[in-house]
């Protein structure tokens, strides 16, 4: 097992009606900065119910964050927060608007009013702002984990930062909150939590059973209740995604095991270039990474392929290639492309992508950090054959 150190303090506070519980999280008479998206919390009647479980406090709004947040919007909303001097951020979204959040909250308190750099470099103000979040979307696992994926539209990057000390104080998980969720996000969400679940499983094997057995059981429950939600977006099938789309990237299973994270980082640069949905690149991407890689990861697809998807066969190479196909159609299944010709008239171009993955210093990815941009290009350019 490699070497871990593992704490995870956000307070989660699970099932339908449990914006009400927002009452009992914030103490009354706290100076509260309410941060949401382009309007979906006012549509559903999220918005509402959250301003009710708030009465007593006094709000300050910033609305308007975008999908993929823009550091450059961030950097306004954190003007807001210091004139509003507020002691709190909560997020009411998804992972854009939480992730957004979890950013400000060090913008607010950096003596560096641009530091982006400084971020980017590890370097965090000592104090930030306590962040609270009601989910709205299940997929990224943002509402409690310590990472946000910013895109800077100046520097023309979308990356990850990783603050420990932002992760949320509290979580607020009502799957009721999925009921106005159409297809597209229902389907991104539960294949995004899926490939969260492969990137930290799909490695090279380890001493790590505990690790290996909770991942599959997550990646059979998104197989098994991610088509019943898109079939009935039933209120079963909807808390067992929220919840597994939580586990997949709170950091439990990633301890101890090595990570991939290739599968992400090219596809933040797709989505950075072309504004293809986060999950509709990671869909696009890995499979034809998984097959690049299937003889370095065979032993690990296998142990997948067999415990996952049920796979007979007794050949390591043979049981590999049908799980990566399995996969495949699952993606499919969810109505996420795999193929660069699903998302015609958008052409993806592999220079483009490298020269993302070089301006964010992304040159070896992988466990074994032997993904270069040449091997990049490689699994583009299959990923369209
Ligand atoms: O902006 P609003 O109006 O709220 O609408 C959103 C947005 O248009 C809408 N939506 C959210 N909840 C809804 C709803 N519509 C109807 N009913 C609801 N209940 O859905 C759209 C997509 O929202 P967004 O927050 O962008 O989606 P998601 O949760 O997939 O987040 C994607 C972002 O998270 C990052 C991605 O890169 C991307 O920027 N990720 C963050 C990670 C993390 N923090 O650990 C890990 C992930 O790998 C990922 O990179
Ligand atoms: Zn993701």
């Amino acid at each position: 097992m490699v070497k871990f150190e593992f704490r995870n303090p956000t307070h989660i506070v699970f099932g339908e009606g449990q914006i009400a519980a927002l009452r009992n999280l914030i103490p009354m008479g706290t100076r509260v900065l309410l941060l949401y998206g382009g309007g979906s919390i006012k549509r559903n009647g999220v918005y509402n119910q959250v301003l009710a479980a708030l009465e007593g406090c006094k709000l300050a709004e910033f609305a308007g964050i975008e999908v993929n947040p823009h550091y450059e919007t961030i950097l306004k909303a954190a003007e807001v927060a210091r004139q509003a001097n507020v002691g709190i951020i909560l997020a009411v979204g998804g992972g854009s608007v939480i992730d957004a959040a979890k950013f400000l909250a060090s913008v607010v308190t950096a003596e560096n009013r641009d530091p982006w750099d400084d971020f980017a470099a590890g370097r965090y103000p000592q104090e930030i702002l306590p962040v609270g979040c009601v989910l709205t979307l299940p997929a990224t696992g943002s509402e409690s984990n310590a990472v946000s994926v910013i895109s800077s539209i100046e520097r023309d990057l979308k990356i990850p930062f990783a603050n420990e000390a932002a992760r949320p104080t509290f979580a607020i998980m009502d799957p009721a909150t999925m009921a106005s969720l159409d297809k597209r996000q229902l389907g991104n969400g539960v294949v995004d939590a899926f490939t969260h679940v492969v990137e930290q499983y799909l490695t090279i094997p380890g001493n790590t059973p505990v690790q290996y057995g909770y991942s599959e059981v997550l990646l059979r429950t998104l197989i098994e209740w991610g088509p019943k939600l898109l079939e009935d977006n039933s209120a079963e099938a909807r808390e067992n995604v929220m919840w597994a789309a939580n586990q997949a990237l709170n950091g439990l299973i990633g301890t101890g095991v090595r990570q991939d994270w290739s599968t992400h980082m090219i596809g933040h640069a797709i989505t950075a270039i072309y504004g293809i949905d986060h999950a509709r690149t990671l869909s696009l991407v890995m499979p034809s990474l998984l097959r690049f890689k299937a003889d370095r990861k065979q032993v690990m697809l296998a142990r997948y392929a067999r415990n996952v998807w049920g796979i007979a066969a007794t050949d390591d190479k043979m049981a590999a290639e049908q799980g990566i196909d399995l996969t495949e159609g699952f993606f499919r299944q969810m109505g996420l492309p795999v193929k660069p010709a699903d998302v015609a008239p958008i052409e993806i171009s592999p220079d483009d992508v490298i020269a993302h993955l070089q301006r964010a210093g992304q040159i070896r990815l992988g466990e074994m950090a032997d993904i270069t941009p040449l091997q990049v290009r490689d699994i583009l350019v299959h990923a369209a054959s």
